[in-house]
């Protein structure tokens, strides 16, 4: 039997920008998606009728296999769609991304699964995926895309933006411990923290070109506050990691990943080694993006 493998990237924010509570619980956002190359591997076999799940690697224990995991319900939504009942698939998946740790990883993992899923079930679909992974979650659309993108609506309504492969290097601080993502918006809320919703064209300007001193002058993240608010620590990890010479420290979308953007893969490694030794840092990587997402790389 055959078997596809398909990686899933995780995400940064290079920038969001969160409005005020829509009525229908989320928040508006204007944000820039960045891809990198940290990556969940999975494999899928297909196999008669069931969705089996299993899991290795950082995590793994503490993530379910049944539907309240995404990649099961994206497997089975996209049967229910396009597939027919006795359609079924082994997914195995190799974890590297954090858990809870604000970089997608269980969006890209659902991402990645309807790719896999819907090649191993000879399912030729494109613009249906997309609307499949906005059933999922916000973050799902881009991860079937990855590289660069401007993201609107609550996320998924999505613009590619050009960057060159590989341009920006990222030192990673996982921290101890994780944040709800529907917490830290309950916090944003709280702080009554809601700011201007734009996006600069100079920053676009300077993703596209791969300028890494103006991508760090515009990185922000208006739920950095909010999850420093839930993890004091994370303050002393981003000023660390400053200190220790990256260019700019921001946290991951809700974190509590802290991303710094350094001058290059060089500066990255000697950010990661010196982080590492900082007693609230549980672990550390290095990265660098944008990269594919699944949906791009089975086209390409
Ligand atoms: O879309 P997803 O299921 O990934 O979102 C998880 C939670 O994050 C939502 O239930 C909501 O509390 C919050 N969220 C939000 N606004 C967004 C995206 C997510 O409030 N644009």
């Amino acid at each position: 039997m055959s078997q596809i493998r398909v990686l899933a990237p995780a995400k940064i924010n290079l920038v969001l920008a969160v409005g005020p509570q829509r009525l229908d619980g989320y928040h508006d956002l204007v944000t820039v998606f960045h891809a990198i190359d940290l990556v969940d591997e999975l494999t899928i076999e297909v196999a008669e009728r069931d969705i089996v799940l299993t899991l290795e690697g950082q995590g793994a224990d503490e993530l379910p296999v049944d539907e309240r995991n995404l990649i099961v319900r994206a497997a089975q939504l996209l049967r229910e769609r396009y597939g027919s009942p006795e359609l079924g698939a082994r997914i195995h998946v190799s974890k590297t991304i954090p858990v809870a740790g604000g970089m997608a990883g269980g969006s890209g993992n659902a991402a990645a699964a309807l790719v896999g899923c819907a090649q191993a079930w000879g399912l030729s679909l494109r613009d249906e995926l997309f609307e499949l992974a906005a059933q999922l979650g916000s973050d799902v659309p881009f991860a079937l895309l990855g590289g660069n993108a401007l993201g609107q609506g609550r996320g998924e309504r999505l613009q590619p933006l050009p960057g060159p492969p590989g341009s920006l290097h990222w030192a990673l601080a996982l921290a101890h411990g994780g944040l709800s993502t529907p917490q830290v918006f309950k916090r944003f809320d709280e702080l009554g923290a809601s700011t201007e919703m734009s996006m600069s064209q100079s920053f676009v300007d300077a993703v596209a070109s791969g300028d890494v001193e103006q991508v760090a002058a515009g990185l922000r993240n208006d739920l950095q506050a909010p999850a420093i608010e839930l993890m004091p620590q994370l303050a002393a990890t981003l000023a660390a990691g400053e200190q220790f010479g990256a260019l700019a420290g921001i946290v991951s979308g809700s974190g509590p990943t802290c991303a710094f953007l350094c001058a290059g893969q060089d500066e990255a490694q000697q950010v990661a080694e010196r982080l590492a030794e900082v007693p609230l840092v549980r672990g550390t990587a290095i990265a660098s993006g944008p990269v594919p997402g699944p949906l791009t790389a089975a086209l390409a």
